[in-house]
Parts: C-alpha cells; sequence; structure tokens
C-alpha cells in the first residue's frame, strides 16, 4: 500500500519542534502514526541497559521487554539497521505481543553519537503491509526525533 506520508511528516515535524520533552514527543509521534491505514499497533521501546521496553504506543496491550538481539526489535537495534517484515511467521524469534500482528516494520533511533536509543515498531493485521516507501517515511521520522533530542541525549 503506497501511503501518503507527506501530511505526516510534516506533523511530525511541527509536533517536535519548541519541544524538548521526549516522552511527550514519542507519544504525540505514535498518534500521528496510528492513523495511517492498517497501522494496528505502533510505538516506542526505549533502550534501557541490555532490553528494551515499552515506551508510548498506539494500539493493543504489547510486550514490555524486550532483549538485545531478540525478536524483530531487539534485532533492528543489535544490527543498528531498519527491518521490514512481510509476514511475522516467517520471520524467525519473531515475538508474537498480539496474534492479530501479520506484518511489521521495525526501525531505530539514533543520539548524536550514533547510538541506538529508541526502537520505532508498526504492525499491521494485513500481510505486506510495509515497503521501502513506508521504510524511507519511518526512517525520516526518526531522524526527526534525533535532531529534536538534547545533544547530550
Ligand atoms: N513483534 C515484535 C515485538 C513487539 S510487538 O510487535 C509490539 C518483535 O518481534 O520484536
Amino acid at each position: 500500500m503506497k501511503r501518503d506520508y507527506t501530511p505526516i511528516l510534516n506533523s511530525i515535524k511541527n509536533i517536535l519542534e519548541g519541544e524538548p520533552d521526549v516522552v511527550a514527543n514519542l507519544a504525540n509521534v505514535a498518534a500521528i502514526l496510528k492513523t495511517l491505514p492498517e497501522f494496528f499497533w505502533v510505538g516506542f521501546y526505549l533502550v534501557k541497559g541490555k532490553e528494551l521496553v515499552l515506551g508510548p504506543f498506539q494500539g493493543p496491550v504489547a510486550c514490555t521487554r524486550i532483549a538485545f538481539g531478540k525478536g524483530v526489535c531487539g534485532t533492528a537495534w543489535a544490527e543498528k539497521k531498519s527491518i521490514v517484515v512481510p509476514d511475522v511467521n516467517k520471520f524467525e524469534g519473531h515475538i508474537a505481543c498480539n496474534s492479530n500482528s501479520k506484518s511489521e516494520i521495525v526501525v531505530p533511533v539514533f543520539n548524536h553519537r550514533e547510538e541506538v536509543v529508541f526502537i520505532l515498531d508498526a504492525d499491521s493485521d494485513s500481510l505486506n503491509a510495509f515497503d521501502e516507501n513506508d521504510r524511507e517515511a519511518l526512517e525520516q521520522t526518526a531522524r526527526f526525533i534525533t535532531q529534536s533530542l538534547k545533544v547530550t541525549a
């Protein structure tokens, strides 16, 4: 599905400008992304030590903690790169937080030192819901979030 990200990216850019609070910003970004078609769950995991811990999100209750290198989220963190999963049942080690999730995209968010600080995760209840268009737009979203972080963060 070719989603129109132009208004979404403008909203995200605007909402992040001038607000330094990270949790408030991640919560609003999740709310904006949730308006996209077929976004069943979207939110952030926060890097805390050797684990990801659930952060601001929109959608059903989700897994609270994910270890480094585990699941799609932990793999994206370890490999420092985005992962598009057309069919979650075909991704070895996928962590099923909700049985309705069929496909998924995961994008790391970096700080100014190129360390992964958050994981942006979107799930769909349709197979094959995400493609390169989504990857590019969500990576742009991640860059906007990086820019909104204090340089010392
Ligand atoms: N499926 C993810 C877990 C997070 S939920 O989808 C919200 C994974 O395998 O890392």
